[in-house]
């Protein structure tokens, strides 16, 4: 019973580290193919300001015009980086889509957020976000700077 116990226990450890790597590993992995794709002209410095995901959108066109490459996957997790890490959001006039990624909120609770804006009226500080179940105040407040009312 004991030995059991302790098996379980062994268990959980592995697959708790095994997940918290996977998270750190596919971070690691799209800063890996950001800096491959938006690299090799100038420094990835040069993409450091915020921007909301539409105008990302158009910077990536252009930049492909101006000769940039990579594979889809990697275009794709260029996007990943870059909505999780360097975009805005206005919370009063974006889609639950747009919020999710940028607050690291689950795609109902953005919904929620959407619902909450068209029931009473625009949002005009972050601890009115804060109200919201489903928002974590930690995670809120790490991003404050990418919120835009
Ligand atoms: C083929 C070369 C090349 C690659 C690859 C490249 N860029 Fe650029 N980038 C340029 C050039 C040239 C400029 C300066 C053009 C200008 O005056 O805006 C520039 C300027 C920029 C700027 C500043 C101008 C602006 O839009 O505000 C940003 C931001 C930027 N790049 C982001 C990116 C991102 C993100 C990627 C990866 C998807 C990328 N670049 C990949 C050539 C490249």
């Amino acid at each position: 019973m004991r030995k059991a116990r302790w098996l379980i226990a062994v268990l959980i450890l592995c697959a708790g580290v095994a997940l918290s790597q996977k998270a750190s590993g596919d971070d690691a992995a799209d800063r890996a193919a950001f800096e491959a794709v938006c690299g090799s002209c100038h420094p990835v410095s040069m993409a450091s300001d915020l921007r909301s995901e539409s105008e990302w959108k158009e910077t990536i066109e252009v930049m492909v015009k101006a000769g940039a490459k990579g594979t889809d996957e990697q275009f794709e997790a260029v996007r990943r980086y870059l909505r999780q890490n360097l975009t805005n959001v206005n919370v009063n006039t974006a889609t639950a889509a747009e919020i999710a990624p940028v607050l690291a909120v689950s795609e109902a609770t953005a919904r929620d957020i959407v619902k909450r804006r068209t029931e009473k009226g625009n949002f005009r500080t972050i601890d009115e976000l804060k109200q919201i179940p489903g928002v974590d105040a930690v995670k809120l407040e790490a991003r404050k700077d990418r919120i835009v009312f």
